[in-house]
């Protein structure tokens, strides 16, 4: 029997609802399959925890995970708390110090669900969105001085190193290799930003000579918006930096129908460093309790932790649960136009995944 080890951090808001969703489902592939198990450990990092101690998690907190083999993250974020205290305090106090450096982000429309897009039926958007996670826009680098005289300055430096972009790159053409149409974009904005993003350039032409099936070009940022909705077609894997990723994302889970069915995992792809699976989506602080969340995104996030924890034929199971489920539209949930709860969509999976006999 194959044991991974699995830290759960369902966080705050819907986080709880979603995790708890994915885990029941979890278990039941595990018990579907036979072949492994998965030994679960709960953590009550959240901002509840730093409203009650000061800390969203104890100080060896990012050392504490690197015993497991994943972890599954729900979300974090509060009205009464700055974003800014949060994200910092919890989500990038993991994935900096445990350089969960990659952040895939598959995006694609799921049957049953429509693209507001009218000329999109399904098979003309299927993307990975490859995101930076360790520098540029998000390295914490700058600072305040002057508070409150007319001088005040702030700064957010961006910062783009060679090993970086290098390692970022690679994985992202490794990644378009993967598919079948080997087909990478990548985006930058090497006009206006004309240091970080012409290296960001320069090394995506120096990472390309190694990979010569895999064919490449490249958007600025701006553009990238334009074509992701007039040409969706035109796009496979995409590369971009933290902050035009995260912005990118965003776009390309609404055009896939909703936010609350897209997936993320943060990386580490040497697997030196357990590497973290979440929703995108928020706390959602506006339907917390009210049990309507959407648990899909978590559904498919699990399956990406599936298929990094080497358990292929049920990750497949579970996108082929996660396909069945969303193709009937009566388990749509409200994100989706339906009035479905998170219940019945769980009960409906784990309905599908015992009763799955391939
Ligand atoms: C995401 C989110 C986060 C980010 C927020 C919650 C800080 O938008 O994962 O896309 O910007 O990284
Ligand atoms: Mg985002």
């Amino acid at each position: 029997m194959r044991t991974h080890r699995i830290a759960a951090i369902p966080g705050d808001g819907i986080g709880v609802e979603v995790v708890a969703a994915g885990l029941e489902v979890l278990h039941a592939l595990a018990a579907r399959d036979g072949g492994f198990e998965l030994e679960v450990s709960h953590f009550d990092w959240s901002t509840d925890r730093y409203r009650r101690t000061g800390a969203f998690m104890p100080a060896d907190g990012a050392d504490q995970l690197r015993a497991f083999d994943a972890i599954l993250f729900g979300a974090v974020g509060a009205p009464d708390v700055p974003d800014h205290l949060t994200l910092w305090g919890l989500r990038l106090a993991i994935c900096q110090p445990l350089d969960q450096y990659a952040n895939v982000r598959p995006t694609r429309v799921l049957p049953g669900i429509q693209s507001p897009l009218r000329h999109v039926n399904g098979g003309e958007l299927d993307w990975v969105i490859v995101r930076e996670n360790s520098e540029g826009e998000y390295a914490g680098q700058g600072g305040r001085s002057h508070p409150g005289l007319p001088l005040e300055v702030a700064t957010d430096v961006s910062v783009y190193t060679r090993a970086g972009v290098e390692r970022i790159m690679r994985f992202a053409f490794s990644l378009a290799r993967s598919r079948p149409r080997k087909l990478l974009t990548v985006v930058t904005k090497s006009n206006a930003q004309r240091h970080g993003m012409v290296l960001w350039d320069q090394i995506a032409a120096e990472v390309a000579a190694d990979f010569p099936d895999v064919s490449w070009d490249k958007m600025l940022v701006d553009a990238m918006t334009v074509r992701m909705t007039m040409k969706p077609a035109s796009l496979d894997t995409i590369v971009a930096t933290n902050l035009h990723a995260d912005i990118l994302s965003d776009l390309a889970a609404a055009l896939a129908g909703s936010i609350g069915v897209a997936p993320t995992a943060n990386l580490n792809p040497e697997r030196d460093t357990p590497s973290m699976f979440e929703p995108i989506h928020g706390s959602a602080f506006d339907i917390t309790g009210k049990g309507i969340a959407n648990p899909v995104a978590t559904f498919w996030t699990a399956a990406m932790m599936l298929e990094h924890l080497g358990e292929r034929p049920a990750a497949e199971r579970l996108m082929k649960a996660v396909e069945k489920v969303t193709a009937d539209t009566s388990l749509h949930t409200p994100d989706l136009g339906g009035s479905a709860t998170t219940r019945a969509v769980t009960d409906a999976m784990l309905a599908t995944i015992r009763g799955d006999n391939s």
